[in-house]
């Protein structure tokens, strides 16, 4: 077929998928996803994230199966959330997720991958993250570190490859790792979430892990802890912070709504930068493909293809199975 494009033209590189698959810079590989799994305390068999139908909160039976039919998909990291069955005001009953990663780790060892979620969100009765002062209207610091670093070095030596405080506290990452040292766990990862903010896109999960802010405290959101919107400085900072207390792995959180943050991130760490594709983000692509206004597959390759593009080498996601599927069959 004869072709008319006048020189200079950069449709020459466009013109049909076989050029432009091998023209692309940028190529997506399944092998850089990590998939958020859910395990809750005396749950009898799996139940459905509302608004998220697809996605699974498991039993301590069925997880392993989960992570067996995973790993068929091409998916071998893991992002594991456990929820246990008491909330209080402070925690300290840590057995369910202890048990959980010890049950996975020795069915799985070192074929996997496992990460797990450090944050006192689906312990708490409050819902906050972490400890309250005694009227309930601040969320404490220093306590709460205590606590959550405690909590990371318990996972760890149940067997889990990272922790991945999810709290927001200041200095928990040199709390952690400075735990770990000393208990010669040193050799553990941290994936921080460093820049996570206080958005409106967590609610499937905050449903899943039932872990909102609620009547249990004054205190009805999470801006004391989590970053604004508004104030992209202090993403930059938490980071940096962070990166210089021996976190091996950065996120950014949401993410497609914080592909900026990603970018001037990727400016100033060498740190791999992790984006976490929230449940809101991906509750939204399910509505707008359900009512026909995107492909499910092809709206994610597109989200994935941002985040790429904005420097995160690591994408969380709950569509990871699919990675390897749809990053073949894609027609570029
Ligand atoms: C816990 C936590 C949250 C998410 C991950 N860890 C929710 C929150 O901060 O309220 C959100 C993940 C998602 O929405 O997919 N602190």
């Amino acid at each position: 077929m004869e072709k008319k494009l006048y020189p200079g033209t950069l449709r020459r590189l466009r013109s049909n998928a076989v050029i432009r698959s091998l023209i692309n810079p940028l190529k997506l590989s399944h092998q850089s996803f990590i998939l958020p799994i859910f395990v809750e305390e005396n749950l009898q068999s799996p139940r459905p994230i509302q608004n998220m139908e697809s996605v699974f909160v498991q039993t301590i039976e069925t997880i392993i199966q989960r992570i067996e039919n995973a790993i068929l998909s091409g998916v071998n990291k893991f992002l594991l959330f456990p929820i246990p069955a008491v909330k209080k005001v402070i925690p300290d009953d840590f057995s369910f997720a202890f048990d959980t990663v010890v049950k996975i780790k020795a069915h799985f060892g070192d074929t996997i991958w496992l990460a797990t979620d450090i944050c006192l969100c689906s312990y708490t009765s409050h819902g906050h993250c972490g400890i309250m002062n005694h009227q309930k209207t601040e969320v404490l610091n220093q306590e709460s570190v205590e606590i959550l670093s405690t909590y990371a070095v318990l996972l760890a030596k149940a067997g889990a490859d990272c922790l991945a405080p999810s709290d927001m506290m200041d200095s928990r990452i040199k709390a952690i790792r400075d735990k770990l040292i000393n208990s010669n766990l040193g050799y553990k990862t941290i994936m921080s979430y460093s820049a996570k903010f206080s958005s409106q896109f967590y609610g499937p999960f905050r449903d899943a892990c039932h872990s909102s802010p609620n009547e249990g405290s004054t205190l009805h959101d999470r801006k004391s802890y989590q970053l604004s919107p508004f104030n992209p400085e202090q993403a930059l900072l938490a980071a940096l912070r962070d990166e210089s207390e021996g976190a091996d792995i950065i996120m950014v959180k949401p993410a497609g709504l914080y592909a900026d943050i990603i970018a001037s991130l990727k400016e100033r760490i060498l740190t791999p930068i992790a984006a976490y594709h929230v449940s809101g983000e991906y509750a939204a692509i399910e509505i707008l493909s359900e009512r026909g206004i995107v492909d499910r597959s092809k709206a994610h390759m597109e989200v994935w293809a941002s985040l790429q593009r904005s420097g995160a080498s690591i994408i969380i996601s709950y569509e990871a199975e699919k990675a390897k599927e749809w990053i073949e069959n894609y027609e570029y």
